[in-house]
């Protein structure tokens, strides 16, 4: 069991990042003490970051495993995972760390297992996940699955078809997109997926092992002067789509 740190009882005075994304305080002053008596608990809370990580990762090897055992032997596919790799997700924990999105928008939630990888990462900044589903038993998995690794209340899981929700969205209403879905509706998606984009980043999986039936997909995106995109070699293949660099620096 980890051991939970009582945050109300302490005045908290300055942080430090460590690797894995959690704000740590250095100091602190305890309500309880008498005042301003310093504790020393850096080295009890760098345990409890430490732990928690510990623990985070082992529940993603554990989900991940499942996953991997549970697709090979499943012929239904509505009851397959199809989880993305361990490196893709510390992909994706690595560019939400990097460009901080106030709200991150996932579509394709299966039993949230990439959700964790983003959540682990928005939670340092106070980010908000929307995860899309269209299988309800999925969406019931994903939250058992956020509720063990201590995320879900900055996650909301949406039971949607995807399209149905895109279409609802203000513009600009997302800083991080991932989608990892039904390829064949990609295209359909791409406008609404444009127009909630807001100045951030998207990030496809598949992009490798499924490049066939990404290329109009990809040829879209090619078409409009105001992105870049990459396609990157880790996990299955991540495609990378930003705006441009000419749009964001205001050059010609
Ligand atoms: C590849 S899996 C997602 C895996 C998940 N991102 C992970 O790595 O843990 C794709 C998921 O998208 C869901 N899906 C497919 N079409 C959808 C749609 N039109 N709207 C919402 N979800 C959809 C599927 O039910 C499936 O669970």
């Amino acid at each position: 069991m980890a051991k939970i740190w009582d945050w109300q009882k302490y005045e908290i005075f300055t942080h430090v990042f460590v690797p894995n994304q959690l704000a740590v305080p250095v100091s602190c002053v305890s309500r309880q003490t008498p005042a301003n008596e310093s504790v020393p608990f850096l080295p009890v809370i760098l345990g409890h970051a430490i732990q928690m990580t510990t623990e985070t990762d082992a529940l993603l090897e554990r989900l991940y495993r499942r996953g991997v055992e549970q697709d090979a032997v499943q012929s239904d596919r509505s009851k397959m995972l199809f989880n993305i790799t361990p490196a893709t997700g510390q992909f994706l924990a690595l560019l939400v760390s990097e460009t901080r999105p106030t709200r991150i928008l996932e579509i394709g939630t299966s039993n949230g297992y990439s959700t964790i990888w983003l959540a682990r990462a928005a939670l340092a900044f106070d980010a908000r996940i929307v995860s899309l589903e269209k299988l309800p038993h999925k969406t019931t998995l994903a939250q058992g699955n956020l509720e063990s690794a201590g995320f879900a209340n900055i996650v909301d899981l949406v039971t949607i078809d995807a399209a149905t929700y895109l279409a609802d969205c203000d513009d600009r209403s997302f800083g991080f997109i991932f989608l990892d879905s039904s390829r064949a509706h990609y295209v359909d998606w791409w406008n609404d997926i444009r127009r909630i984009l807001d100045w951030g980043m998207l990030v496809v999986d598949n992009a490798i092992s499924h490049a066939d039936e990404l290329r109009e997909f990809v040829d879209v995106i090619q078409s409009d002067p105001h992105l870049d995109h990459a396609v990157l070699p880790i996990g299955r293949g991540q495609l990378v789509v930003t705006t441009a660099f000419n749009v964001r620096s205001g050059m010609a």
